[in-house]
């Protein structure tokens, strides 16, 4: 534990969490679902830690949204007993599930597929199990998902509906094509067509017979440029409790609102080619290649100053090899940086990097005033 150390003074490449912008982004969102009148079942995959989600999570219902298995474990260990694990449920994966929805007071599934209805319904049959489970709809991301237009939904969500195996919990979306948006008020269209996708399909379902009970959605930018949200009841964001480079690119914040990112130590200084390498590289940072389509010349991350965390003009991360991250300047390098010289970066994508390391040191200005552990693994 490096409690009350500076960040001068720790080990690198360091995961910082930036305490006072976490909690105004937690707040702010949070306020958001409040105002729209929306429950705010937060995604915890981008920062996958108990306390951080504690934050996210004050003064709301206190449900979550989780993208593994190891982190519905962890989180149901920790106290949390409202969970929706938001990918399509694996079949070879529902002894877990099964044990999960034994242990929460809800735990909810997702699926698109016929096959994995017949999985579910063969399991249940032989273990008295019943499981909850959402509908999952593509509203353009095509990723996952039916496709609501389709006679084909209809007739899935029926079959949910109507199994004894599942509760048909309702129709659930992420409109991550909401990362193609070059400003918020492209965002805010996304945003608008995910609700209206929704909105649309959840009445042709109930006027075949169906009961949808939930509509849920959401993104970190089309929840941050949405307008309103009725008839929608609960949105699951979760980048925006750390925000990154790539949520500044797509206007859902401004640079000075990233609340996570790497500390990093100048390892090499080659003045001839205006470059230096610091000791973050991908398994630091992520490869994400970062809002191209905003900035073909974005790099690999934002590189800041310590204490202030504002971003050195002139300065772009062109390449990362796993452990190493080469920043070429565009005039002359600054004779005060040489090896031992530490930067923070803002990383293109929070939650990929995040996700490489096992811990975060929590900070209020450069004291360190707190340490949390991450959950690994799938
Ligand atoms: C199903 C689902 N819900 C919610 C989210 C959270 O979205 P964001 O990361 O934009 O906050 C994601 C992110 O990938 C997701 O896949």
């Amino acid at each position: 534990m490096l409690q009350n150390m500076e960040l001068a003074h720790i080990p690198t490449p360091a995961a910082v969490v930036d305490l006072d912008r976490l909690e105004a982004n937690a707040e702010r969102l949070a306020a958001k679902a409040r105002r729209l009148g929306v429950r705010l079942r937060p995604h915890i995959k981008t920062h996958k830690s108990v306390a951080a989600a504690r934050i996210q999570t004050r003064g709301q219902f206190g449900g979550i949204t989780v993208s593994t298995l190891a982190e519905a474990t962890a989180f149901a260990e920790a106290g949390f007993a409202d969970i929706t694990y938001a990918i399509p449920v694996p079949t070879t994966r529902l002894h877990e599930c099964a044990e999960l929805t034994r242990r929460l007071r809800s735990f909810h599934l997702l699926l698109d597929q016929r096959e994995t209805l017949a999985a579910l319904e063969n399991y249940a049959r032989g273990h008295q199990t019943r499981f909850s489970a959402y509908l999952k709809v593509d509203c353009g991301l095509h990723r996952a998902g039916v496709d609501p237009s389709s006679d084909a939904a209809v007739e899935l969500a029926a079959a949910i509906d109507a199994s004894p195996a599942v509760d048909f919990r309702g129709i659930l979306t992420h409109a991550g094509q909401a990362y193609r948006a070059r400003s918020r008020d492209e965002a805010a269209g996304v945003a608008a067509a995910e609700r209206d996708v929704m909105i649309r399909f959840a009445h042709r379902l109930r006027t075949h017979g169906v009961d949808v009970h939930e509509v849920s959605i959401g993104s970190t930018p089309t929840m941050v440029a949405v307008d309103h949200l009725d008839g929608i009841t609960e949105i699951r964001p979760g980048n925006y409790l750390f925000f990154d480079v790539f949520q500044s690119a797509v206007g859902s914040c401004d640079l000075d609102e990233v609340a996570f990112s790497v500390l990093a130590t100048v390892i090499g200084v080659y003045q001839k080619r205006r470059q230096m390498v610091v000791d973050a590289g991908a398994l630091a940072l992520s490869k994400d290649p970062g809002p191209v389509h905003v900035d073909p010349d974005c790099g690999f991350g934002v590189v800041t100053t310590v204490g202030q965390q504002r971003p050195v003009a002139g300065l772009t991360l062109v390449s990362l090899s796993q452990e190493h991250g080469v920043i070429e300047a565009e005039g002359e390098l600054d004779p005060e940086w040489r090896p031992g010289t530490r930067f923070r970066v803002l990383p293109n994508h929070s939650c990929l990097s995040a996700a490489c390391f096992d811990r975060c040191h929590v900070v209020r200005g450069t004291e360190i005033v707190d340490e949390w552990e991450t959950v690994r693994g799938w």
